[in-house]
């Protein structure tokens, strides 16, 4: 038995101005929990910690829009985030949060030292003003040009396009995002960390130290960032919401929210610690202690410069082993974004789907951003579900469970001499667990992922090949060896697919009733054991792990998603400007009334024109309208309309029209008519 180690396993810390979506959990929250759940089965000692990421301007400038305070704001996201998270079965085991008084502690400590030891610059110098809104703009209260790409779009501490972290006076033509003022210049204090004195430490750490097994993607823009050189970082804000700063001169000042939160981990620890009565230290300070920190591809600079940079200031903390950064999630293409609604929200997803949580994980691991942006879809979210959970892991369980109670009423039994086949098919089960092994200690979960579905492919293999259901009829001994087999596969899978599948885990542990065995299962047995389910032990009822998801339920969430398209575009179409003014007697002289269209037919060679008779209570005439595009000339029979009668004739393509029908566009850019409320109105009534 080897000794357990030590891991402290942090997940970004979420803002919280809105709920969890889909990105968020591919990118950080699941693939965190499998690393979690895997090494608590392996033995190890983990603490996996997390919490809500409270201050920081996203926080005020929803407050502001919604009219309520910034602590109202965060009481209502904690409370869902960490609720929803639960649910999913993010295994943390502290999920905290910046607002308590534990962090506002410990952030304000590890300031004080950092300050009394000299580790700071004091600098008055001037930084970007809104007079009107009588307020520096830090961070997300400006956007600019990003000095380094171009994007128009920038914030003050970040830019979202490439990902380059600046000071708010780098930008170019800043403007306030409060007022939309151009800022001016105004002098203050702030404290600032000189990020280039670390500069050797961080080349000696990273650089050289971690070239080979930190993801290309997170030493790559270390090694650019390093490269163009570090300068001083304020780690101070004139704002009113957050950490004050807890010195002489701090006063009205707080700290950079990047300060406080990564600190955050620290104090979701102490918290967590203190409930077990444990001690936080070794979870920090021992050097044996394996230090991650999950993230998305916007918060490497700050987990891989900006905190360990803190870390080695304070010094008595260790630094992170690796930080496995993740890539984008897309979403049917596009971008996901929580300003435009187009995004899969979690406490969504769990009210749309219940009891299908481990679809979800499944979905997102296989699909997961590990080394560029990827996209998600309700199409492949479907197929894996039918095509590979319900066809490939769930088929498989339910006929080795429904044979067993079929042939021995659901209890194991004995194996006779094993075959050729069957001895490869239990070499190859115990490889698994190293297999799986060493690809989620890479970080792989993907490959990992795809090596647990192959062994649920093994087993369905071996059962198509075996025959148990043909060879019962001529050799039922054999059926015996064959079931045995199968049952220690289907056990094998039980305990591998926990952490990507912990919901199916526990399902399939009751199905297989683990609980009455001499010892629990673990890991490595799968290794060791031949025997993981002895002859003789009784297992329960076949039930099915996994549902088909059908057609409907998919569309339903498109459909969601096309309504957000559209209530976006809606938002953002900008009204045309109001005509030039005119005279009562010119809108007299309209004749505008209510008719029927009696036929219609495609002007032929045209893409857009309809030929239309339409009774308009004085006659019925013809007319030549361009809305072929929005509706085809069978669905319009019978459609009431709003004609412009004494519109001069023209002729289009040969015919002539006597006539305009009035319509209007909607969001998806088709056309609409305009038509009388009530269907009394009979036409050739004007309309006035
Ligand atoms: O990008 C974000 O959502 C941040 N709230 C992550 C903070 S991680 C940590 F440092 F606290
Ligand atoms: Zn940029």
């Amino acid at each position: 038995m080897t000794t357990p180690k030590r891991y402290t396993i942090t997940a970004a810390l979420p803002y919280t101005n809105g709920p969890v979506h889909i990105g968020h959990l591919a990118g950080v929250y699941v693939p965190a929990d499998i690393y979690a759940r895997f090494q608590r089965i392996k033995g190890n000692e983990v603490a996996y910690i997390c919490g809500s990421d409270e201050h920081g301007v996203p926080i005020t400038i929803k407050a502001k829009k919604e009219g309520v305070t910034p602590q109202q704001v965060v009481d209502k996201y904690h409370a869902m985030i960490k609720a929803s998270f639960k649910e999913f079965g993010i295994s943390f085991d502290n999920y905290s949060r910046t607002s308590a008084k534990i962090h506002h502690d410990t952030a304000s400590e590890f300031f004080k030292k950092l300050y009394e030891e000299g580790k700071f610059i004091e600098e008055t110098n001037q930084q970007l003003y809104d007079a009107e809104a009588n307020q520096f703009l830090a961070d997300r209260f400006v956007v600019g040009t990003c000095p380094k790409c171009g994007f128009e779009e920038s914030y003050g501490d970040q830019c979202e396009n490439c990902g380059t972290s600046h000071n708010a006076t780098d930008l170019i033509n800043p403007k306030s995002a409060i007022t939309g003022n151009t800022p001016s210049l105004k002098e203050t204090k702030h404290w600032f960390l000189p990020l280039d004195q670390y500069e050797p430490f961080l080349r000696e750490w990273i650089l050289e130290g971690h070239k080979e097994d930190w993801k290309p993607n997170v030493y790559g823009q270390v090694k650019s960032w390093v490269d163009d050189g570090l300068r001083p970082r304020a780690v101070t804000r004139d704002l009113d919401w957050g950490i004050p700063v807890p010195v002489a001169g701090g006063e009205g000042k707080v700290l950079y929210v990047w300060f406080d939160a990564p600190i955050g981990y620290i104090s979701s620890t102490k918290e967590w610690a203190a409930a077990k009565g444990i001690d936080w230290e070794p979870y920090w300070k021992d050097k044996d202690t394996k230090l991650l920190h999950f993230i998305g591809k916007d918060n490497i600079v700050f987990h891989c410069i900006i905190f360990p940079s803190m870390l080695k200031a304070e010094g008595s903390y260790v630094l992170p082993e690796n930080v496995p950064a993740n890539e984008f999630l897309n979403l049917e293409g596009n971008k996901i974004s929580t300003s435009k609604n187009w995004a899969v929200w979690l406490h969504e997803y769990l009210e749309d789907f219940p009891g299908k949580q481990d679809v979800l994980r499944y979905t997102l691991t296989a699909n997961a951003p590990e080394s560029k942006d990827n996209d998600f879809t309700w199409k492949d979210f479907q197929a894996r579900n039918n095509n590979e959970l319900v066809a490939i892991f769930g088929n498989f369980i339910n006929r080795v469970v429904v044979l067993t109670n079929k042939y021995y009423d659901g209890q194991v039994p004995s194996a006779g001499s094993f075959s050729d086949v069957d001895e490869d098919t239990l070499a190859m089960l115990q490889k698994y667990p190293q297999i799986i092994s060493k690809s989620i200690e890479r970080y792989r979960f993907r490959e990992a992922l795809v090596e647990l579905m192959n062994l649920a492919r093994l087993g369905n293999k071996y059962l198509a090949d075996e025959e148990p259901w043909k060879v019962v009829k001529t050799d039922p001994d054999r059926v015996q060896t064959i079931m045995f087999i199968a049952l220690q596969i289907a056990s094998g899978l039980a305990v591998l697919c926990e952490p990507f599948l912990p919901f199916t885990a526990a399902k399939l542990k009751t199905i297989l009733s683990f609980s009455t065995l001499d010892a629990p299962l673990n890991w490595d047995d799968i290794k060791t054991k031949n025997n993981l389910l002895p002859a003789n032990h009784n297992i329960g009822k076949a039930e099915l792990l996994f549902a088909k998801i059908e057609d409907e339920e998919v569309q339903q969430q498109l459909d969601k998603l096309q309504a957000s398209k559209q209530a976006n575009e809606a938002a953002n179409k900008t009204v045309a400007p109001q005509k030039d003014t005119i005279g009562f007697d010119d809108f007299t002289k309209l004749d505008m009334r209510v008719g029927t269209i009696l036929e219609a037919t495609k002007v032929p060679k045209t893409k857009k024109l309809l030929q239309l008779k339409v009774d308009v209570g004085i006659d019925v005439r013809t007319i030549v309208s361009g809305i072929a595009e929005s509706f085809s000339a069978d669905e319009i029979i019978g459609q009431r309309v709003t004609v412009l009668c004494n519109l001069a004739p023209r002729t289009l393509r040969g015919v002539e029209s006597q006539g305009m029908i009035l319509m209007t566009d909607t969001p998806d850019g088709k056309l609409a008519f305009i038509e009388p409320e009530n269907e009394s109105v009979a036409n050739g009534e004007q309309v006035s």
